[in-house]
């Protein structure tokens, strides 16, 4: 399967998640802001039916102030009849929808008793008894008008006490009252609240619906933007060493078998995914210093007297330079810097011994070393597997890491058989399944990363 097609199938799964992390999070924003809704609007609907209810009462106590007027003032079974036949109407002007009046006394102005309306039938007056007592010793020490809201079963109360005065603004006598407000009030109210609560969910969900054909379109063309970028810079890579290999032997296929030795060494050892990529890199391209070499000391035949050999060594300085130019390259700077170092110290450019030398270095020079001796030479024939690994053993703790050599000494045979001096098209077919298998991650990265966690 290629690496398009792969990634075809993990966009696929990626708009999978995608829509099923939107729906998740937009049912429980619509269940979040539903139950915020909720209590917000039974405050303020209970409130509103409350301060309307509180407004009516205010009327009727001010309506009621007339009683101070009648002639036969302050008889008490006037005020009595009175009191009782203007309840009667206060509560019928007062929709009967939003409560009653379970409670109307009235007192003259040395808080003696004149007249009262109890609703005896109301199932929740003994649980009002004690406030309402509260209010009048409130109403004695304060002599102005006063009222508090008692929530009893859930049903609020308005008690009210004001009082009545004269001409001269004198208090002549003191009325209380406590409406209830009723059940198909607050019945009526949750309505509402519930109407309000369905429609912010409806709003959410709504939401969240148009949201994911824009959050899919962007993702796509990020998604599309990585997997291109990737590819250009894999592209990169390769045309790279191909320059240079063109220089060198007109073909890839040195390239091609060392990265390949290289990485089943690098498997084989257990090496980290991300030290593998830049060790791909690094194998592609640590001859690409090889450019800068005149092709007078480059392509010579024969050996290469001292100077040359020096001035052929400064390829490692002139591969630096150019990895350390891209980003994305700059970590093959492993191999391409120290490919040529010996775990005696006896190499170049620095002579760091088997402490200094990156393991993608120590892991690439054998590889290097093993193609060297498996291939034709214009100075030497391929030597036989049984040279190379005995030349291979020669270099034990001095050119190569011995653990490194007993891991590619478990290998080494099935490697000679299917990869050693071949250049034909199984090479490239195995160099791509490669970098498949190491850099199809990165895509995969890309579409379950921060991205989609930033958009969601
Ligand atoms: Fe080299």
């Amino acid at each position: 399967m290629d690496i398009r097609r792969k990634n075809t199938i993990k966009i696929r799964a990626f708009h999978r998640k995608l829509a099923l992390r939107l729906g998740i999070l937009g049912i429980l924003a619509a269940v979040l802001f539903g139950v915020i809704t909720w209590f917000d609007q039974s405050n303020r609907i209970i409130d509103k039916v409350t301060n309307r209810v509180l407004h009516g009462t205010k009327l009727f106590n001010e309506q009621i102030s007339y009683l101070i007027d009648i002639p036969s003032w302050p008889d008490k079974k006037a005020i009595q009849n009175e009191l009782t036949a203007f309840t009667s109407r206060a509560s019928r002007n007062i929709k009967e929808a939003e409560g009653h009046f379970v409670y109307v006394g009235i007192w003259d102005s040395q808080f003696g008793f004149l007249a009262s309306v109890i609703d005896d039938d109301y199932p929740l007056m003994e649980s009002l008894k004690s406030h309402k007592k509260q209010l009048e010793l409130e109403l004695k020490k304060a002599q102005k008008s006063l009222y508090k809201v008692h929530r009893a079963n859930g049903i609020p109360h308005i008690l009210m006490a004001t009082p009545l005065v004269d001409a001269g603004g004198k208090p002549v006598a003191y009325v209380e009252s406590i409406f209830a407000v009723s059940p198909q009030a607050i019945a009526s109210a949750r309505k509402e609240i519930r109407r309000t609560v369905l429609g912010v969910i409806g709003i959410v969900l709504v939401t969240t619906l148009l949201l994911y054909p824009t959050i899919n379109l962007l993702t796509r063309q990020l998604s599309s933007l990585t997997i291109n970028l990737l590819d250009a810079n894999l592209e990169t890579l390769k045309v790279l060493g191909s320059a240079i290999a063109k220089r060198d032997s007109d073909t890839d296929a040195h390239n091609y078998r060392v990265t390949i030795y290289a990485v089943r060494l690098a498997e084989t050892i257990g090496m980290d995914p991300q030290a593998i990529q830049s060790l791909i890199k690094g194998a592609f391209l640590h001859d690409v210093g090889k450019i800068g070499i005149r092709d007078k000391i480059l392509l010579k035949p024969g050996r290469l007297n001292d100077k040359e050999f020096e001035i052929m060594k400064t390829h490692v300085p002139h591969g630096l330079d150019i990895v350390n130019r891209s980003a994305w390259l700059k970590d093959a700077i492993d191999v391409v810097g120290y490919h040529h170092e010996k775990v005696d110290g006896s190499g170049y450019c620095e002579g760091l011994d088997s402490q200094g030398i990156p393991l993608a270095a120590r892991v690439f020079a054998m590889a290097d070393v093993f193609d060297a001796l498996t291939s034709l030479r214009p100075y030497k024939e391929p030597f036989s597997f049984e040279k190379t690994m005995a030349i291979l053993e020669e270099g034990r703790g001095k050119h190569f890491d011995a653990n490194l050599l007993d891991a590619f000494t478990r290998i080494a045979r099935p490697l000679y058989d299917e990869f050693a001096g071949r250049e034909n098209d199984g090479l490239k077919t195995q160099l791509e399944e490669i970098i498949q298998r190491h850099f199809s991650r990165d895509a995969e990265i890309s579409l379950q990363g921060p991205s989609l966690q930033s958009v969601v």
